[in-house]
């Protein structure tokens, strides 16, 4: 006879619910499987801690080559890579950030119709960035570009510059040429 068998006819020879010690065995079940939920629980969070996620971001930074590169116009040599467009227009270089401000879809520079047009909603924009149709509530953004000691265009994506608050007039705003 087992000790559990034991305990239940001793249970019934005095009377007391044998199904009593079923009961406590589901009890203790439940004592130590909340207690392993909880160590595995403190140990996921451990390990958390000790290795967080990290995202490893490009650098907004990037070189763009010399200034006598860019003609007259707009280059889209960095638009894929940087969202960027290189504009030299009227005697100065700007970076101009391609992220129309309705939505920030991506506009497309229509060089025959001298604007930008973003296909999502209708937005249009000057070379220079400023909005004149659709529902774009402001200018795109410009980066700070300067010139490097090797003689190297910069442009740092990290400070933004607005036509609304006079952040074009800023001298990192733009390169003379
Ligand atoms: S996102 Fe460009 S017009 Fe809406």
């Amino acid at each position: 006879m087992t000790e559990v068998s034991k305990e239940i006819k001793y249970r019934r020879d005095v009377g007391v619910d044998p199904n009593e010690i079923s009961r406590r065995k589901v009890l203790g079940f439940i004592g130590w499987g909340t207690f392993w939920a909880t160590i595995a629980a403190t140990l996921a969070g451990t390990g958390r801690y000790m290795f967080p996620e990290v995202t490893y971001e490009e650098s907004p930074i990037f070189k763009a080559g010399s200034p006598k590169e860019y003609l007259p116009g707009v280059s889209t040599k960095y638009l894929a890579s940087q969202r960027v467009w290189i504009i030299n227009d009227g005697g100065i270089i700007y970076a101009l950030i391609a992220i129309c401000t309705h939505l920030g879809c991506t506009p497309d520079w229509l060089p025959n119709e001298n604007k930008f047009k973003c296909n999502c909603h209708g937005s249009g924009y000057y070379i220079s960035g400023v909005n004149y149709e659709g529902p774009a509530p402001r200018a795109m953004e410009r980066a700070k570009i300067y010139v490097d000691e090797t003689g190297e265009l910069v442009v740092d994506k990290s400070k933004k510059f607005l036509y609304e608050d006079g952040g074009w007039e800023n001298p990192e705003s733009f390169v003379k040429v």
